[in-house]
């Protein structure tokens, strides 16, 4: 037996050091690349998260890591670096008071409205992560509009991160997730699995719903609309006032006259919009 076979195997030692140059490069490209701000003091979350494609890739260092960026073969690259330092924390029925909002405020009239014509429902979750955002909206449909087919109801589901959208398809959760959301709304998110499962699937009839789309906010989007509710939660947080306002004006566009926009609990407009109208917890809606 040779000596090295009974050597312990050494995990390959990765230098995390993130030079103040290179941390300006690195939030110089993500910025361009995906409109996302790192600030200084996401420093260290930041080393950790390039230390995973730093692995992945086998370099050494991250300084290898960001010497590698500035050369032409790392194009592939740049969709994994975004991937990478994308915050993707997310759950089902998080600030519920949107969901509420959508099932008792904003489904019934549209239902109404549109129930004689076959008409058009549609919803985009313009960030979608994991896909409990949009499961959840479709939970909450579903629990308004029943079975019905006089209706060509769809949801519309994108994030930049082409990882988490493999997992927010599959849409395969942990169990317990469902046990821990309220009895009110448990019933709403429909799975597939048996009990005492560790793991469980979203029901068919929710995800055919659902349209999961890569999706980069700050580019061109091919989407006609009109959208008569848009979700854009706990994105806005990361972007700068400039990118916000251009995405908003872009939002207001594709919204129907009368639609929604619903952004997360510590964001708000850069600055008040002519056609958006403050009717509730970060609950604008479009006007003519
Ligand atoms: C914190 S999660 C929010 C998930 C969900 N909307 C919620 O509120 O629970 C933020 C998501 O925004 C996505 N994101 C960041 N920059 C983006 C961009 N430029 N275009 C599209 N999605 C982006 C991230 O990949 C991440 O999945």
């Amino acid at each position: 037996m040779s000596r090295s076979s009974l050597m312990p195997v050494q995990p390959a030692v990765t230098d995390v050091t993130l030079t103040r140059d290179d941390m300006g490069f690195i939030a110089k490209l993500v910025y361009e690349q995906a409109g996302i701000v790192i600030r200084e003091h996401k420093e260290a979350m930041t080393r950790g998260r390039l230390a995973r494609r730093v692995k992945a890739l086998g370099l050494g260092s991250v300084a290898e890591y960001c010497a590698f960026l500035k050369t032409p073969a790392a194009q592939d690259e740049l969709p994994e670096l975004i991937n990478a330092v994308t915050t993707n924390h997310t759950a089902f029925f998080r600030e519920r008071h949107h969901f509420d909002h959508l099932r008792k405020d904003v489904l019934p009239k549209l239902v109404q409205e549109r129930s004689n014509r076959r008409g058009r429902i549609r919803i985009w979750s313009s960030a979608c992560s994991s896909g409990e955002e949009p499961y959840t909206i479709a939970a909450s449909c579903r629990d308004v509009l029943g079975s019905r087919s006089d209706l060509d109801f769809r949801i519309l589901a994108t994030d930049i991160d082409t990882d988490i959208l493999v997992r927010a398809e599959a849409g395969i959760y942990p169990a317990e997730l469902f046990e821990r959301l309220p009895p009110d709304v448990k019933p709403m998110l429909k799975f597939d699995g048996a009990p005492g499962r560790t793991e469980v699937r979203i029901s068919d009839d929710l995800r055919r719903l659902i349209a999961f789309k890569r999706l980069n906010l700050i580019e061109t989007w091919p989407m006609r609309g009109p959208f008569d509710v848009i979700f854009c939660r706990n994105v806005f947080i990361y972007f700068d006032t400039q990118t916000k306002a251009s995405i908003l004006d872009r939002f207001v566009a594709l919204l129907a006259p009368g639609g929604f926009l619903y952004l997360g609990h510590s964001e708000s407009l850069p600055q008040p919009h002519p056609q958006l109208r403050l009717i509730g917890r970060t609950i604008y809606e479009r006007i003519p």
